[in-house]
């Protein structure tokens, strides 16, 4: 059996006609949802992605202002930036992209952003607000992940839901999120033995790692549902996650493929966070 393919792409596409009616809607009443980025040194990675979402917020209706910065900006100077932008009522959303350049403090510059603004979700106000389930910003790329559980129409009540990684970006909100929904979650990381032994028993597997081929087919169960986080490179340079898609798309139930899976859907729930920012006004 071929997996069901989860398109991240497609899946995309409708959430973000949702998010530019909705940005339609708001500016008749007089409000643009504004989204500030800031990209602070030269990686080219980093660049990249900045304009993927300030492009993004441009097709979906969104204002976005995109500042940039030298690599020798000081952190003071940094966090005066974002004391200005949480004051400033066009913005509703404020990114500063990371990694940012060693001599700041990126936690302290995360810190500093008003949770109100904070669409990354990074902030510790987000990640206590979703530990105790009050409304906060979701971090994008697992709040993406459940969308397309969601989209599939999958019911996570009593399922052993297994994610390999524990960033605080990805795997830690990510578990948060699948037990917010009854899943039974394990979280395995560097340091867990036998993981074959625990992906075997999962009915979804979420691969957030940043190593390829962490998860084979050997290691999945028949039918599973199988989300990809990972964004690496082969050894011929084409993009490829954490998953060996062509060996675990005959035993998976769903797949998401890597590039077209959670990818696009990253950018899409920080087009959804920006609106509902402003939206909350
Ligand atoms: N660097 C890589 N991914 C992200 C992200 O989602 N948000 C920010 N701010 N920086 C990143």
């Amino acid at each position: 059996m071929t997996a069901h393919i989860i398109d991240g792409i497609a899946l995309s596409k409708q959430l973000r006609a949702d998010v530019a009616r909705r940005a339609a809607a708001l500016r008749a009443r007089g409000v643009v949802p504004g989204l500030a980025v800031v990209l602070v040194g030269e990686n080219p990675a980093s660049q990249v992605y900045v304009r993927n979402k300030v492009k993004a917020c441009e097709d979906s209706g969104l204002h976005s202002v995109l500042e940039r910065y030298p690599a020798t900006l000081s952190e003071a100077d940094l966090l005066a930036r974002v004391d200005a932008l949480n004051r400033d009522p066009a913005i509703h959303g404020i990114l500063v992209q990371l990694p940012l350049p060693a001599h700041i403090d990126a936690h302290k510059v995360i810190e500093a952003i008003s949770p109100a603004k904070d669409v990354d979700g990074f902030h510790v106000a987000s990640a206590g607000a979703l530990m105790v389930g009050q409304p906060g910003f979701w971090p994008c790329t697992p709040y993406g992940c459940m969308k397309m559980l969601e989209s599939i129409g999958y019911d996570l009540k009593g399922k052993h839901a297994v994610v390999i990684g524990r960033s605080n970006i990805v795997g830690k909100p990510m578990a948060l999120m699948l037990l917010q929904k009854n899943a039974t979650v394990t979280i395995c990381h560097s340091g867990t033995q036998n993981l074959k032994a625990l992906t075997l028993q999962a009915d979804v597997v979420v691969a957030a790692v940043g190593k390829r081929n962490v998860l084979t087919a050997d290691m999945v169960k028949p039918g599973a549902v199988v989300i990809d986080v990972g964004m690496n490179r082969n050894d011929e340079g084409k993009l490829c996650g954490d998953v060996d898609f062509d060996g675990v798309k005959e035993v998976a139930g769903w797949i998401t493929p890597v590039p077209g899976g959670v990818g696009p859907m990253t950018i899409t729930m920080l087009l959804v966070n920006t609106l509902e920012a402003a939206e909350r006004g």
